[in-house]
C-alpha cells in the first residue's frame, strides 16, 4: 500500500506520520541508523513486465548508494580544445601522460561516465615516453588522431593511427609515447569504477621489473591470434598476470572498416545495424570479463529500431554523424564525440549523414551476464517489445 491510496483525510494524517518519520530518520541517520517503514521500502520496477518504465525509487524510498549514469554526449569541438592547451601548457617533463576525463553528471564524485566504466582522452606530443606500469584494471586504447605515437604491450609495440584499438588487459606491463611531430591523440577505455568499487585497484610502477626485452616482434599479435577460424595449437609466449581476458592486443582500424564494409550489403540486425564484437580468439568470449568491445556501421539513413539492456554502453564516433535517441534525450553525435546509453533505456540510432557511420562501443554486460541479470529486449517496427538473446 502507498500513501496515495488512501482517503485524502487519511493521506494527510499519514504524511504527516511520514513527517515525523522522516525527522526521527534524520535524528537516526546521525548515528549511522536507517529507520525502515512500510512506505519507505525500495520499489523497484521490475524488468521481466515488457513495459516496465526504468527503475525508479518510490517517494520516501530507500536512497540508493550509487547514482546511476544519465544519458549524455561529450563534444570532440568541445573537449580536444583542453587537450591541445594541455599539449601546449605543459613542459615536457610534465607530459609523461595527460589527460582529461569524461565525467557522467549524475555523479557528484567520481570520474566515470557510468559506475563500472571510466573514459579519458590522452595527448601525447613528440617526445612524450611514459615509462611502463601495470594495473588491475582493464584498459584500451581508442586512437583517435590521423597517426603517430605508439603503445607497448608486454613488449610487443603498435603503432597508432585513427580507429585502432588497443588492449592492455589486467597485469600486462604497457607503455606510451610519442615520436612523431603531431600529437597522438586516444581514449583510453577502463572497467576503474568497476575495480575500485570491489576493491581490487593496485598499479605498479617498478618499471625496471617490467618484462619488454624479449617480447614478440610488431605483428605478433596479428599472426599468434588474428587468423579468424584458426587457433595455434601450441603454446605461445605468457604475456600478462591477469586472468580470463584477451592475449590479441591489437586491431587496426583499416581492418575493422574493411570488416564492417565487406557486410554493409547484408541486412544487418534491426537494432544495431551492421554489428560485430571483438572476442578473445582463445574462447569467442568477450575481450575482457568485465568490458565488451563492438563496432557498428549505420547506412546513410538507416534507423535502427528500439533497443535496450540491462547493461551501459558508452559509444566512440569513428565515421559519419547521426543522432542516437535515448530515453527521449537526443544525441547528436559527429566524428570522435563520445555518448553514453545508460542501463535500461530505450535507444535508438540515426545516420543522418551521406557517409557510412562507423560507432564502437564498450559495455559492462559480461559483467552483468556474469551474475546472472543480462536482459535485451527490443521492438519490432509495429512497437511491440520482444525479448532479445544479445
Ligand atoms: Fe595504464
Amino acid at each position: 500500500m502507498s500513501p496515495d491510496s488512501v482517503s485524502p483525510e487519511r493521506a494527510e494524517e499519514l504524511s504527516g506520520i511520514l513527517e515525523e518519520l522522516e525527522a526521527m530518520n534524520e535524528e537516526a541517520m546521525a548515528n549511522n541508523i536507517w529507520i525502515r517503514t512500510k512506505w519507505n521500502s525500495a520499489s523497484q520496477k521490475p524488468w521481466h513486465t515488457h513495459d516496465s518504465e526504468p527503475p525508479t525509487i518510490a517517494e520516501h524510498g530507500l536512497p540508493l548508494e550509487n547514482a546511476k549514469a544519465v544519458p549524455y554526449i561529450w563534444k570532440w569541438d568541445y573537449f580536444s580544445d583542453y587537450l591541445y592547451k594541455l599539449a601546449e601548457l605543459c613542459p615536457l617533463e610534465l607530459t609523461e601522460r595527460q589527460s582529461i576525463l569524461l565525467t557522467n553528471p549524475a555523479f557528484s564524485t567520481g570520474y566515470k561516465v557510468t559506475n563500472t566504466i571510466r573514459i579519458a582522452i590522452s595527448i601525447y606530443k613528440k617526445g612524450d615516453d611514459a615509462v611502463p606500469h601495470m594495473h588491475t584494471p582493464n584498459a584500451s586504447r581508442t586512437i583517435l588522431s590521423d597517426g603517430g605515437g605508439y603503445t607497448y604491450v608486454e613488449g610487443e609495440r603498435f603503432p597508432a593511427n585513427r580507429g585502432d584499438l588497443i588492449l592492455t588487459p589486467n597485469g600486462t606491463w604497457h607503455a606510451h609515447g610519442n615520436d612523431d611531430d603531431t600529437p597522438v591523440i586516444w581514449a583510453d577505455t577502463l572497467d576503474w569504477p568497476l575495480m575500485d568499487f570491489l576493491g581490487l585497484i593496485w598499479v605498479r610502477n617498478d618499471h625496471e621489473n617490467a618484462k619488454m626485452n624479449d617480447a614478440p616482434e610488431q605483428g605478433f599479435s596479428t599472426k599468434f591470434f588474428g587468423n579468424g577460424g584458426m587457433l595455434p595449437r601450441f603454446k605461445g609466449p605468457s604475456r600478462g598476470i591477469g586472468k580470463k581476458q584477451t592475449e590479441m592486443f591489437y586491431y587496426a582500424g583499416a581492418d575493422i572498416a574493411t570488416a564492417l564494409k565487406d557486410l554493409r550489403d547484408m541486412d544487418g540486425d534491426p537494432h544495431e545495424g551492421i554489428i560485430m564484437e571483438f572476442v578473445n580468439p582463445a574462447n569467442g568470449r568477450p575481450l575482457f570479463p568485465s568490458l565488451a568491445y563492438k563496432a557498428q556501421l549505420l547506412r546513410p539513413g538507416e534507423e535502427t529500431l528500439e533497443y535496450r539492456h540491462t547493461a551501459n554502453s558508452v559509444y566512440s564516433v569513428l565515421e559519419g554523424q547521426g543522432v542516437t535517441t535515448v530515453d527521449g534525450t537526443e544525441l547528436d553525435w559527429s566524428q570522435s564525440d563520445f555518448f553514453v546509453a545508460p542501463s535500461h533505456l530505450w535507444r535508438k540510432h540515426k545516420n543522418t549523414g551521406k557517409e557510412d557511420a562507423i560507432l564502437y562501443s564498450y559495455s559492462d554486460s559480461p559483467i552483468i551476464d556474469c551474475i546472472g541479470h543480462y536482459n535485451a529486449q527490443g521492438k519490432t517496427k509495429a512497437g511491440s517489445v520482444i525479448e532479445l538473446e544479445d
